[in-house]
């Protein structure tokens, strides 16, 4: 630390990059796929058999409304797996459906 700097300075968080369908995605270090989605504004990224939109609910690993793939591998709870660098996540549907959402049928 210089002497110029306050002792108190906080450092600024680090950020995590990662992709959403492609897109960027970017977080603070730490933070999960899920908060990653919501601090990008989206609310939903997957359906259910009925075609309602699904996102983040219980935020704990319980409900497993927030399933996405990730890498590759689907089924995972975007509430408990923390972003990482280079991640790629995908929107996933219920097992053995293809259909998938896009944020205006989202926020309806
Ligand atoms: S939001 Fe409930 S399991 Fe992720």
């Amino acid at each position: 630390m210089s002497s110029s700097e306050p002792r108190d300075a906080v450092p600024a968080p680090s950020r995590v990059r990662a992709a959403f369908e492609g897109e960027p995605l970017e977080a603070e270090a730490g933070a999960s796929v899920a908060a990653a989605l919501i601090g990008e504004g989206r609310q939903a990224w997957r359906t259910t058999r009925e075609g309602r939109p699904r996102g983040l609910f219980c935020g704990i690993g319980v409900c497993y409304d927030c399933l996405v793939e990730i890498d590759g591998e689907s089924g995972q709870r975007a509430c408990m797996i923390p972003l990482r660098d280079g991640m790629e996540v995908r929107r996933t549907g219920v097992p053995g459906d293809a259909r998938t959402i896009d944020d205006e049928e989202a926020s309806r």
